[in-house]
């Protein structure tokens, strides 16, 4: 395998066939050296910065009904919520303070989320906020749409593609979803000049190593700015409530992957790594990733946005989590900057 590292390193490419290969021999030795050579990557092009996100979960209403998410709209158990502008600017602000230069505005498919009432809080950011990036991640809307809310200035989208194949995207959404919608979405929001974050869950019902190359041969095609990707939580509420979580080792080992094929992709530490390990974010920074987005929202809404279970909710202030964050990257010698924390352009191959 050392020779297809060197060539994934080198050329930056692998067949579905090479990519699928790894996947099935996985060891722990293989992990490591991967993880070494993802983090080196990574250190060419970023040094010791790990980028901050300050997360704003501002809606927990969705027109969606995906069959692994607590907050798909058959959960009947589920408080729902919407913040209103001012609670939005207040997080921001606290955030601010603290050192956070991009807020991620994320929510449901909620009709709550007008093009007006999102572009006049863009705008609102950018205004208070000088110099701060805004990103985006509210499902799948319309072109126009995603048009009016980059005039009104936001700077990037996530919206994770679920899975590079068609079949499987269907079986994780019901019917009224599709994977050609999602895709469209992708290109226009590419065409629109947003900075796009795709992703995947890792073992999420139904995944196949040979599905998992094709994600991996999607993310080296399409060349996201950035890329989300975290292992599937089950929550009680859903169809997949007893279904099998993934696992951190493969995550991690998936971003390094990802790593040495797009050394400059902006790699999120996820809070699903978290849900399942205390360190499991700590283990993502070792294997490549470079990103890290706590959650900001106030704390007695966190509990609502419950995508999967365990997933952590603190009362701790954005001081608070931007310390405890600096202070668990010191070990790995990384340090948390005040910065937008743009992707890098691209550098040349070896
Ligand atoms: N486990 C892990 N990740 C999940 N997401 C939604 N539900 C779960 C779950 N049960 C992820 C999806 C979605 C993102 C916002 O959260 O990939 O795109």
């Amino acid at each position: 395998m050392r020779e297809l590292i060197d060539k994934l390193a080198r050329t930056r490419s692998l067949s579905a066939d090479e990519y699928e290969r790894f996947v099935a021999v996985r060891t722990p030795e293989l992990a490591a050296e991967l993880a070494g050579r993802a983090r080196e990557a990574c250190e060419r092009v970023y040094g010791d910065a790990v980028f901050a996100r300050a997360l704003i979960e501002i809606s927990n209403v969705c027109r969606n009904d995906c069959y692994y998410c607590g907050i798909r709209r058959s959960n009947q158990d589920c408080a729902r919520y919407q913040m209103g502008s001012e609670q939005v600017m207040a997080c921001a602000q606290e955030a601010w303070r603290a050192g956070f230069r991009t807020f991620v505005l994320q929510g449901g498919e909620s009709p709550a989320l007008t093009d007006a009432w999102l572009c006049s809080l863009v705008r609102d950011l950018k205004a208070s906020f000088p110099g701060c990036a805004v990103t985006l991640s509210v499902g799948e809307r319309s072109r126009d749409s995603y048009r009016r809310l980059r005039e009104a200035g936001a700077d990037r989208y996530l919206l994770r593609h679920e899975t590079a194949t068609p079949a499987h995207y269907q079986q994780l959404h019901p019917a009224a979803m599709s994977f050609h919608a999602r895709m469209e979405c992708l290109r226009n929001l590419r065409e629109l000049g947003y900075a796009v974050g795709v992703g995947f869950m890792v073992g999420s019902p139904f995944q196949t190593p040979a599905r998992l190359a094709a994600d991996l041969k999607f993310i080296e095609r399409f060349k996201p700015e950035m890329c989300g990707i975290g292992p599937f939580v089950p929550h009680h509420g859903t169809p997949f409530a007893s279904e099998e979580a993934g696992t951190v080792d493969l995550t991690c080992y998936l971003l390094s992957l990802i790593r040495l094929m797009h050394p400059a992709v902006l790699l999120p530490a996820t809070t699903a790594l978290e849900a399942l390990k205390p360190d499991g974010r700590e283990r993502a920074i070792g294997a490549g990733a470079n990103v890290v987005m706590p959650n900001v929202s106030p704390a007695a809404l966190q509990g609502s946005y419950e995508l999967y279970d365990r997933k952590p909710v603190s009362e701790k202030t954005a001081f608070q989590k931007w310390a405890e964050l600096e202070r668990k990257l010191a070990p790995l010698e990384r340090r948390l900057v005040i910065d937008r924390g743009d992707a890098a352009e691209p550098s040349p191959k070896e």
